[in-house]
């Protein structure tokens, strides 16, 4: 029996950097749920939760492109907004977009600041690339001010099912789909709620979860196929494995658009603590 590729989990240090050495990838996942998500606007929750006055000094890590506190700068934000991200080329489009805005380069377990400097942490997309989160939780800790909140944003466990269900079943038409299959696995495995909650409760003594649930409709196959050509399990295809890949899904997705549009569902799961 040939064996199963060893596919790099999503807290990869090698997979992470060729991911986000530029923010190409990710700017094609941001522009599909822009383009395609419906329901409440995840941004509002995040609002919702962090009830910011808008003088805190605030630290969002993994902010890559910098949209974050870009939007908090240009929204009337006095306090101190800082970005930090392990990519330099995230922190050099960032700071190019948002020059306002301070944005350094530094991974989560090792960020420069003094203990006490934040009065809020904001981690969003992006614990589950971190290769020791109780390390960067307790980093987190270290440089939030007593009293000071955290955000934890992530996909949960139930993030997209169906389109995931639908790399699946072209995996198994085409088994070089395997590593873009093992996506969704590799990312809950790495950091969710179903994890990350008690990581949280451990790190910050407490940790208070909620969802978001929102969708994607898409009214034709290609958007579907450029979200997952910028995931790292199908960058690590080949050429062939590529085409063969694209014939495969194209083959599942004919089926969940012969009715018309088709909708995916996204859960997001919120992790708040401190305060
Ligand atoms: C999925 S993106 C999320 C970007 C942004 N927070 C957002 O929600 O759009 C993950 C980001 O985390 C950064 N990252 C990955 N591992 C990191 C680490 N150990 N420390 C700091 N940043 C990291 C990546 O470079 C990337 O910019």
């Amino acid at each position: 029996m040939t064996p199963l590729p060893t596919l790099p989990a999503a807290n990869d240090p090698a997979r992470v950097a060729e991911q986000y050495r530029t923010d190409r990838h990710l700017h094609t996942r941001i522009q599909t749920h822009r383009l395609y998500g419906v329901g409440r606007e995840l941004e509002d929750q995040v609002d919702d939760l962090l009830a910011l006055t808008g003088t805190e000094a605030l630290l969002d890590v993994g902010s890559g492109p910098g949209h974050f506190p870009g939007r908090l700068h240009a929204a009337g934000h006095r306090g101190r907004l800082v970005g930090a991200d392990l990519s330099d080329g995230m922190v050099q489009t960032a700071q190019g977009t948002y020059p306002e805005v301070e944005f350094v380069q530094a991974g989560a377990d090792a960020l420069p600041f003094e203990g006490e400097t934040f009065e809020v942490l904001t981690a969003r997309h992006m614990l589950y690339h971190v290769p020791s989160v109780p390390a960067a939780l307790a980093e987190f800790r270290r440089v939030l001010r007593p009293g000071g909140r955290f955000l934890a944003v992530t996909n949960a466990a139930r993030y997209m099912p169906e389109l995931w269900e639908v790399v699946e079943a072209a995996a198994r038409l085409e088994p070089a789909l395997g590593p873009l299959a093992g996506t969704r696995g590799s990312v809950a495995a790495a950091f969710s709620e179903t994890n990350g909650e008690a990581w949280v409760r451990e790190a910050f003594g407490h940790a208070q979860l909620s969802f978001s649930d929102q969708s994607l409709i898409f009214s034709g196959p290609q958007p579907v196929l450029d979200y997952l050509a910028s995931h790292h399990g199908w960058l690590t295809l080949n050429e062939d494995e590529q085409a063969s890949g694209r014939v495969a899904l194209k083959t599942v997705l004919e089926g969940r658009f012969r009715h018309g549009p088709w909708m995916v569902s996204k859960r997001t799961a919120f992790l708040v603590a401190g305060g």
